[in-house]
């Protein structure tokens, strides 16, 4: 399996690449909500927001196989200008409700609670493997089931935690060196992106994260088998993203037999 990271503009880096040679898209962009990425003021605040995912969503439909699927995370402000640009080049599969109780909120309205992902097949043969996750059943549904229930997921996720930093932190938290707070701003937890990469592709497929940030949906790729490419514009993330690569592929290593002692990995770092 291989993981490549491309440090430069999303757009110019996916143009480069070849039609129809990636399985799956994750897709985590900037908000345009006045986030400092890399420490710099104005670099996720455009005037041409809009237009501007429109040419990267057209060019992610133009690199996925026939079988490929795009899942776009944004925010609900966003949500139904995303759907209707990705309605232009493939088939609506779900909108996912992520519940992420970090999301800021306004007094003047509900708070909201969950990041959606929109997610689209390029085509109707997209792939999806129904059960490589289940949830318990708890409670039976009205109505009752024809046939047994199978504990197929639901399109509201409420069992992923956000990863958090300050006086307590996340587990999966990157930390900037002598502090308590994140690294990457936006850091999004290992077990989101692994959710949408095991129902959408196999084993040695391959994902493209055309925003990398700190590196979480090539840190799933390397955990589940497959192949990455990742893109970011930031130098400081993307040496951020290869420390903890590489880090997470030492801590994963299995341990070697030395003279009937095994040795003991590395202590994990995510
Ligand atoms: C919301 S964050 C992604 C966070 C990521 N999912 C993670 O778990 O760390 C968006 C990232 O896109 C990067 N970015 C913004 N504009 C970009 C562009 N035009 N091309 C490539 N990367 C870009 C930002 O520097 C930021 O790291």
């Amino acid at each position: 399996m291989s993981e490549t990271l491309h440090e430069g503009d999303c757009l110019e880096v996916m143009q480069t690449l070849p039609a129809e040679s990636v399985d799956m898209i994750f897709a985590d962009p900037p908000f345009n909500v006045g986030k400092k990425y890399g420490g710099k003021a104005g670099s996720d605040n455009r005037a041409d927001y809009y237009e501007w995912c429109a040419r990267w969503i057209a060019e992610g439909f133009r690199l996925l196989k026939p079988t490929g699927t795009f899942y776009l995370m944004t925010i609900a402000r966003h949500v139904f200008k995303m759907g209707c640009e990705m309605e232009k080049h493939g088939v609506f599969v779900n909108k996912v409700e992520w519940r992420n109780v970090s999301a800021c909120h306004s007094k003047r309205g509900f708070w909201p609670s969950t990041q959606p992902i929109v997610v689209f097949g390029k085509t109707k043969e997209f792939r999806f493997n129904t059960y490589a996750q289940r949830r318990k059943i708890t409670q039976l549904r009205w109505g009752g089931y024809k046939t047994k229930p199978q504990g197929q997921l639901l399109d509201y996720w409420d069992d992923i935690p956000f990863v958090y930093a300050g006086s307590v932190r996340h587990p999966e938290a990157i930390l900037r060196p002598g502090t308590n707070k994140k690294a990457h701003p936006t850091q999004m937890p290992v077990n989101l992106a692994a959710r949408c990469i095991l129902f959408s592709t196999n084993e040695g497929d391959t994902v493209l994260d055309p925003f990398n940030g700190s590196g979480t949906t090539g840190t799933a790729c390397i955990k589940l088998g497959r192949n990455f490419i990742g893109v970011e514009r930031e130098s400081e993330y993307v040496k951020l993203a290869r420390i903890r690569w590489a880090n997470f592929i030492d801590a994963n290593v299995p341990p070697k037999k030395t003279n009937g002692l095994q040795e003991t990995p590395h202590s994990p770092l995510v």
